[in-house]
Formats: structure tokens, C-alpha cells, sequence
């Protein structure tokens, strides 16, 4: 059964300090590419949704997609609901069979954020999945949720008081990351991440992994990130390659949809393929 349940899948990459990716999809091809670079590494590996692509589906019919493509799948995947402040979308894909979700309560007071995302765990739990909790919002708009203003960081004290209190299987600390290509290079509090993994024993979720360097993603790995979200990266290798193809297409007058399926699909693989290495999380399906 290669559906897993996210705190497993976790869990074990805290405890060898490997990455789990955790690649935002955004259609049946970038779902199958990324299960065939999963298997291809024998790696673990995260498939989350965003809102906007829940909704532009409809929350029935990307399950019923995801199940077709995931059923021979030989390697652990959790299916994970990204950033999503509204409760009745939590519900509606905890309902559906998501395997986790990230309750993104941010633009709450921390004690109303604490208050809702204890609810959204007693939820997950009826239903035998996990959640992952945020405090301070991450950098950056994507897909539409979030904002370009720096984010506004906790204590440490509060944020551990947060996962403790919550029981949250997963947290989202604001490092210094932010979602979309680094516009400076970041400068990144890793202590934060040993400080709240000491503190807590709860995996970190690396978010705005796009244009991190292997020795930025393998530092924070080691410190217990093991959750790195990858999203920019994959939708901007979709439409380069897509671009590029569609060139030739031009040039040579010939317009064969399949041949350029193949063509994303080889190029969204080989860039899932390139991060499970730089993980390691490549070797560690069981
Ligand atoms: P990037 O778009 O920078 O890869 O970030 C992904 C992410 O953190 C999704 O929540």
C-alpha cells in the first residue's frame, strides 16, 4: 500500500535526518512524473495540493486522480493539503482522504491560531491524518495566498508553546525562506531550526525551497527539516520545457500533443529526481 500516513513518513526522515520533497502538483502529469522520479529514487515523497489547484479541480475529482495514479506505486506517498487558511477546504480534503494538512492561521493572533488549529487536529485525528500548524507567515504570494511583506517571527518560546499545546505533527517556521525565487541571496536562521527540533522533537517543514543551495537544504535537513517544499521550481521547469518544445513545434510546423506530454514529463522527473538526491531521501523507500 503505498499511501502513507504523513507523521510515518516524517518521523522516519527525522530520525535518519533525510528530506522528504513535498512537490506542489498541478495536474495529472506532474503528479505522474513526480511518482515515477519517486520510484525511479526509491524515495518517499510528499504529493501537496494547493488551494487554488484544489479548487480548480474540485476537491472529488484530484482525489479520484490521485488515487488512479498512485495505486501501483511501489514507494510511501501522503498526499498534503499546502497553505490553507479556510476551514471548510480543510474539511472538505480531510473528508476526501488527505493525508495532512497545513492549517495556515497566521493572520490570526497566535492564542485564536492556537485555539482553531487544536480543532483542526482533533479533526485530522478522527480521521487518521495529520496536520501541520504555522505561526508567522512565509514570505511571498503562491497561488495566490500570502504576501511579499517579511514575515513576522514568533519567540522561540511561543512557537514551541504552539506545537506543544496543539499537538501539530509538523511546523512551518519562518527562517528567513520565502516562496518564489530568492530575488537576494537568504540569510537563514538554522538555529531556529536546532533550537524548536530540540525543544519540541516535532519535524520542521522547510518551506520556499525553490533557489536553496544542496548545502543550505543539506544544513537544515541535519537540523530536522524533514519536509522541503518544492513548488516554483516545478512549475517553472513545466513551462520552460513546455515553451522550448512548443518552439521547435512552431519551427517545424508539426503539432503532436503526446510528444510534448513526454517532453514535461522528462523535465518535471528529472528535477524531482535531481532534489530526492540532494535530500537523500533517495534509497529510503520501504
Ligand atoms: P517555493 O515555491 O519557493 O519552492 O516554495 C514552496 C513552498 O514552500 C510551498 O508551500
Amino acid at each position: 500500500m503505498p499511501v502513507v500516513p504523513m507523521k510515518e513518513l516524517l518521523d522516519r526522515a527525522l530520525a535518519d535526518r533525510y528530506g522528504v520533497p513535498a512537490f506542489n502538483i498541478v495536474n495529472d502529469l506532474s503528479i505522474e512524473a513526480v511518482l515515477a522520479a519517486a520510484v525511479e529514487e526509491r524515495s518517499p515523497v510528499i504529493l501537496q495540493t494547493s488551494v487554488k489547484t484544489v479548487r480548480m479541480y474540485g476537491r472529488r475529482q484530484l482525489a479520484d486522480i490521485f488515487r488512479t495514479l498512485v495505486e501501483d506505486v511501489a514507494v510511501p506517498v501522503t498526499l498534503h493539503l499546502d497553505h490553507c487558511p479556510d476551514r471548510s477546504v480543510i474539511s472538505d480534503c480531510l473528508e476526501g482522504g488527505w493525508n495532512s494538512v497545513l492549517f495556515d492561521a497566521h493572520e490570526l493572533d497566535v492564542a485564536e491560531n492556537l485555539r482553531q488549529t487544536t480543532e483542526v487536529v482533533a479533526e485530522a485525528r478522527s480521521r487518521g491524518a495529520h496536520v501541520e500548524g504555522e505561526i508567522e507567515g512565509i514570505q511571498g504570494v503562491e497561488d495566490g495566498l500570502g504576501s511579499d511583506d517579511a514575515s513576522v517571527v514568533q519567540t522561540l518560546e511561543v512557537a514551541v508553546d504552539f506545537i506543544r499545546r496543539t499537538g501539530v505533527d509538523c511546523f512551518a517556521p519562518a527562517i528567513g525562506n520565502a516562496h518564489g525565487q530568492y530575488t537576494a541571496a537568504p540569510v537563514l536562521d538554522h538555529q531556529r531550526v536546532s533550537d524548536l527540533v530540540q525543544a519540541t522533537g516535532v519535524p520542521m517543514a522547510l518551506h520556499g525551497g525553490t533557489g536553496l543551495s544542496a548545502e543550505q537544504f543539506q544544513d537544515l535537513i541535519a537540523r530536522g527539516c524533514a519536509k522541503v517544499n518544492i513548488s516554483t521550481a516545478l512549475k517553472q521547469v513545466y513551462m520552460q520545457s513546455s515553451l522550448e518544445f512548443l518552439r521547435g513545434a512552431e519551427a517545424q510546423g508539426k503539432w503532436d500533443p503526446p510528444s510534448l506530454f513526454t517532453h514535461q514529463r522528462t523535465a518535471v522527473m528529472s528535477m524531482a529526481q535531481e532534489h530526492m538526491r540532494t535530500f537523500g531521501s533517495s534509497g529510503r523507500a520501504w
